[in-house]
């Protein structure tokens, strides 16, 4: 992974060897040494998990992290993503770590700096890499594999990054996708990964229930109108009765935040079916496999590594 950007680039076999290195580090699998590696967390939307959790990975993995607040940038100033990028390579930046809100914003900047790795933190309704690689570390911490597991993704299809992965990556992985929420927002291209059922159909059928947060940020006057959040509730979410239909062994997840009593009741957060705060502590972990992947492949802090040209 000489950049970490999208569901496409990542194999069945790729999948299963980061699931192996994060367990690894989960249980206590030393950080090997290595020489100086800087990183750079650039956050263009806002963020909590992903961003805190990038940077406890980036620390636990021993990398220096210079600080970068997009506000205070000179992004400001009209400056183009291409030209920061080249600037932070100029000056010794390894390793960006990118959320931004326009989708696929990374295509460019790929080509932008050949001496800086770009690892996608979440492109607008595009790809969510990282989400993805620690939601299938923590169904295989569950079930121990992917072939034949019912998996529901529910909920604001439409915007999500977190389905457009998931979906795609759990599809090569052997499991069977099935989709929920309001029709509308099952948009053509979720057809190749599965169905769409109606929720109280899809939730006793499913291993995994994954629920996505309603992104109310991206919608416009007139969607958001369309429904409160207790109606929303009602007609599709996941409710406490609605629960007690699901399997016994059956888990919930959420890549979050969560809008409580909204896509899920609030008590079904820290029910025992529920592994919501197990998905952001599996992220630390998951997301140092990733970096280290990178740091791997373009032979970062390797000890007689060419340096990079400029
Ligand atoms: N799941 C997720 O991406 O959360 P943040 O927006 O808080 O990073």
């Amino acid at each position: 992974f000489t950049n970490f950007v999208s569901a496409h680039q990542v194999s069945p076999a790729d999948a299963m060897q980061l699931i192996d290195r994060a367990e690894g580090f989960k249980h206590g699998t030393p950080v090997p040494a290595h020489g100086p590696v800087y990183a750079a967390n650039l956050f263009f939307e806002n963020s909590t998990r992903t961003h805190t959790s990038f940077e406890m990975a980036e620390r636990k993995l021993g990398l220096t992290v210079i600080p970068f607040d997009p506000s205070h940038s000179s992004v400001t100033k009209g400056e183009t993503l291409e030209d920061t990028i080249k600037t932070l390579a100029a000056i010794g930046i390894n390793i960006a770590v990118m959320r931004h809100p326009a989708d696929a914003y990374y295509e460019p900047l790929l080509a932008a700096s050949p001496t800086l790795a770009i690892v996608n933190a979440g492109d607008g309704a595009g790809q969510h890499p990282s989400q993805m690689m620690l939601d299938l570390m923590t169904i295989h911490e569950e079930f121990g594999g992917f072939t034949g597991l019912n998996i529901g993704i529910v909920g604001d299809l439409s915007h999500s990054r977190v389905a457009h992965s998931d979906a795609e990556m759990l599809t090569k992985l052997g499991a069977n996708i099935f989709f929920s929420g309001p029709e509308k927002w099952f948009s053509p291209e979720y057809k190749q990964f599965g169905p769409y059922l109606p929720l109280a159909e899809l939730v006793p059928k499913v291993d995994v229930l994954m629920l996505l947060r309603v992104q109310l940020e991206r919608f416009n006057a007139d969607e958001s109108g369309a429904f409160s959040k207790e109606s929303y509730h009602q007609k599709y979410g996941v409710t406490d009765a609605l629960a007690q239909t699901m399997k016994s062994r059956a888990i919930i997840m959420h890549p979050a935040p969560v809008n409580r009593d909204v896509e899920l009741a609030s008590d079904l957060v820290e029910a025992p079916q529920s592994r919501i705060f197990m998905q952001m502590h599996n992220g630390v972990f998951m997301r140092m496999a990733m970096l280290e992947a990178v740091m791997h492949a373009r032979r970062f802090g390797e000890v007689g590594a060419a340096a990079p040209a400029m």
